[in-house]
């Protein structure tokens, strides 16, 4: 009996799957991005023509599917934060079908790891038909999205070949911070942030991240061995990276998983929760850590089994895991790591197939 390798097996290396591999990428993938965005002097830099298109735009229209639309809503929040420019993110699939008002002057950007998702092309035909200009943020060179759009961002993540998408994701987050600091400086804006020097601590904290695999690891098995259901809490970047860890989740281990915005739990989800429910928490920015602590009291109040993850100075007593501490604005890039990990052992645990999970492609080329 001779094993037959095939090349992906020879690509995956010493690592059991994909997955695993892509997350650890993770701080080489920041460092890579910090290196090709920038000029011999060391600052960020993106193409002038983008730059020119950007600048004359009155509104930003960022269109997305699935991870890459949750990577466009912290996209939007940094944008507006830093580039002060208004900024919609729409769900490809519904964008088509029931187009929004739009500004004057939109330019709209799609976000597509592959580059050929059907529901984000259909959008970007249309805008085309209507004279508008197009940017596509893609790791693929050469995709269709890349191809027909006017302009193109790549993310340098090299290949991705899991079904769920994280170094993507993190790549995706890293570049449109980028291009919001470059356009600030170009509109002479006052910032307050040297993104290069962030997100060399950020590459720094996802290795810590990796190295304490370990440990989320461990939170998977305390609160997900048995659970049929969970959900994920946050307010603001939080709620964007809540609906990021409860896809990743439900899309490898088949729990269902539901991210809500902290505030909205009263308004309805959580009635849903019970003795035992696991209830994954997220407080990483200043403003909301009351606020969310408030809703963790109101969950647990109802038997909930919350697990909180806080960044480093907003930690509490009982919280989890606490998070190094990265720039405000960048705290994404650090919270997703934890939820990538114990999305990959709840599957793992649970005998899924990680990095093929069933009913989903990684590209998803038909409407
Ligand atoms: C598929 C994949 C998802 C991905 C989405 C968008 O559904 O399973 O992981 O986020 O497509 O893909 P894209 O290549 O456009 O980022």
């Amino acid at each position: 009996f001779i094993a037959e390798l095939d090349a992906s097996d020879i690509e995956k290396g010493t690592y059991p799957h994909y997955m695993l591999k892509e997350i650890d990428e993770q701080p080489f993938v920041i460092r890579t991005i910090i290196q090709k965005y920038s000029n011999d002097n060391g600052e960020l830099v993106i193409d002038q023509n983008i730059l020119g298109a950007i600048n004359q735009a009155d509104r930003l229209y960022i269109i997305a599917a699935g991870t890459s639309y949750h990577a466009g809503m912290v996209g939007k929040n940094i944008i507006e934060r830093l580039a002060k420019i208004p900024t919609e993110v729409h769900v490809a699939s519904e964008f088509g079908y029931n187009m929004p008002l739009l500004s004057e002057k939109p330019l709209f950007i799609f976000i597509s790891q592959s580059g050929e998702t059907a529901d984000s092309r259909a959008v970007l035909v249309q805008i085309k038909k209507m004279g508008y200009q197009a940017l596509t943020i893609t790791n693929v060179p050469g995709s269709t999205l890349s191809r027909e759009a006017d302009y193109t961002l790549l993310l340098h993540a090299g290949p991705e070949i899991a079904v769920a998408s994280t170094k993507a994701y993190t790549a995706q987050v890293a570049v449109l911070s980028i291009l919001a600091e470059v356009v600030a400086r170009s509109k002479g804006l006052a910032i307050d942030v040297d993104l290069v020097h962030e997100l060399g601590i950020v590459a720094s904290a996802m290795e810590e991240l990796c190295d304490t695999r370990d440990a989320f690891e461990q939170i998977a098995s305390d609160y997900l061995s048995f659970a049929r259901s969970s959900f994920f809490i946050g307010r603001t970047l939080d709620y964007a990276v809540c609906l990021e860890g409860a896809l990743k989740l439900k899309e490898i281990s088949y729990i269902q998983a539901e991210g809500f915005a902290g505030g909205e739990l009263k308004h309805g989800p959580i009635a849903l929760i019970e003795e035992g429910t696991p209830v994954f928490v997220l407080s990483t920015q200043e403003n909301v850590n009351l606020p969310i602590r408030g809703n963790v009291k109101e969950v647990a109040a109802r038997g909930a089994n919350a697990c909180i993850i806080s960044m480093k100075g907003l930690e509490m007593d009982g919280d989890r895991f606490v998070l190094p501490q990265v720039h405000e604005l960048l705290t994404p890039l650090i919270s997703v790591v934890p939820m990538q990990f114990i999305a990959y052992y709840a599957a793992l645990h649970r005998g899924c197939d990680v990095d093929k999970p069933r009913n989903l492609a990684k590209s998803v080329t038909v409407e």
